[in-house]
């Protein structure tokens, strides 16, 4: 199992250098680097006997058939892009750990009565259109017109990059298959299990998020002659707008909002900026405390506008509800946990998002959580254990058979 583990870790890192940044790791939904990670992978997940193919949404899907083909499909899984200048673990952990799991049954001559299909996302993350789970919602069947509109910075809708990519938006549904679940092993992305000296836990819910893309307008002119009072400059309304997100999660328990990109323009020393955007991310694990706190800080957002004589326009780009995991899958993980000796799993909500969010709404969810070391994820730093690897790998080696057993 090391040295499976080994190779996962291995793995993670050779797919680390997969990017559209020289010197840094950034792989956005669609972009050159994601075909070439797709094809990387593509190629383990057919050295472990799957099938592999890319969906019309972008997402790489490697398949496993079962020996009865009633039986149904369970899904496993992560994401394969990542946010700017990322770590090597987030996301493709999953993924590879997942096509070391089917190595591994194949290894040991297991066969499952229903099919596996090892899923790689396309966008958890977001990082390209602000969106995230552009290819889980696909999937899902839940992409909607409205967001395959969205653009890049670079003004390439959603639907033209899938377009570009080979695919074609709509044809990635699975809704109407029967689907007995989906299991996604990913990094905890916080310091629980580390303080609590224990490779893995299972996760019982995961935190609602709301992201919005603000824009404040003012008028551009020339820093040295635009007297200070008649400056109507949208990057000071846009600052402020980051202090009054920052108070407002300071003054609210458990929520956590941040102004993560800033783009003023048009981006020169000595012009005032005629236009400022600021992405804005806010979560919380009760849904009604996180609606009222968007709420609020889009009432701060139209004040700072109003005074400042700027306008500001506000674009929705995600609201996902925070969503329980599956009982009985959670049990079965908790089970496999204790089989492999690992004593009672640790249950600890998760305050990332993920895939299975989304897919909640698709085929019952649950995830394993796997230690990172200080807790540290979004960082070229995040960096993993191989004996927390072999660990994981062998819950889910026992939660298939277990699943298997039904
Ligand atoms: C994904 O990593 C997220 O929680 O933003
Ligand atoms: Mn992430
Ligand atoms: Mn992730």
């Amino acid at each position: 199992m090391e040295d499976l583990a080994a190779e996962v870790v291995r793995r993670c890192r050779e797919l680390a250098g997969v990017s559209e940044e020289p010197g840094r790791l950034t792989r956005p939904f669609a972009s050159p680097a994601m075909a070439r990670a797709n094809a990387l992978v593509g190629g383990w997940m057919g050295e472990a006997g799957m099938a592999a193919r890319v969906d019309a949404a972008g997402n790489l899907v490697g398949h496993l058939p079962g020996s009865d083909p009633g039986a149904g499909t369970l899904l496993l899984g992560s994401h394969l892009d990542t946010v700017r200048d990322a770590g090597a673990f987030d996301g493709p952990l999953g993924v590879l750990a997942a096509v070391a799991a089917v190595a591994r049954l194949r290894a040991e001559d297991v066969g499952l009565p229903f099919a596996l299909d090892v899923l790689g996302f396309s966008d958890e993350e977001g990082l390209r259109f602000g969106t995230a789970y552009l290819g889980s919602r696909a999937v899902a069947g839940t992409l909607d017109p409205a967001t395959l509109a969205v653009a890049d910075a670079d003004g390439v809708t959603v639907r033209e990059a899938l377009g570009a990519f080979g695919g074609d938006a709509g044809a990635a549904s699975r809704r109407g298959e029967r689907l007995l679940g989906y299991v996604e092993l990913h990094i905890e992305q916080g310091p629980v299990l580390e303080e609590r000296d224990v490779a893995v836990g299972v996760v019982t819910a995961i935190a609602g998020a709301t992201r919005a893309e603000v824009k404040f307008t003012g008028r551009a002119g020339h820093a040295g002659t635009v007297p200070m009072a008649l400056r109507r400059d949208a990057a000071c309304a846009l600052a402020e707008l980051v202090l009054a997100v920052e108070a407002a999660a300071r003054a609210e328990p458990g929520l956590v909002a941040t102004v993560g990109r800033l783009e003023a323009l048009p981006g020169a020393p000595n012009v005032v900026p005629g236009e400022a955007t600021g992405s804005l991310d806010v979560r919380h694990a009760d849904d009604a405390v996180r609606a009222a706190a968007v709420a609020r800080i889009r009432r701060a957002a139209e004040e700072i506008a109003a005074a400042r004589d700027v306008e500001v326009a506000w674009e929705e780009r995600l609201s996902a509800d925070a969503v329980a995991m599956d009982a009985r899958l959670s049990d079965l993980l908790a089970g496999a946990v204790a089989d492999v000796g690992l004593g009672d799993a640790l249950r600890l909500p998760s305050g990332a998002g993920h895939d299975a969010v989304v897919l909640a709404s698709l085929t019952p969810v649950a995830m394993l959580f796997m230690r990172c070391m200080g807790g540290v994820s979004h960082h070229p730093d995040e960096s993993v254990e191989v004996a927390d690897v072999a660990a994981a790998l062998e819950v889910l080696n026992r939660f298939l058979r277990r699943l298997a057993l039904g």
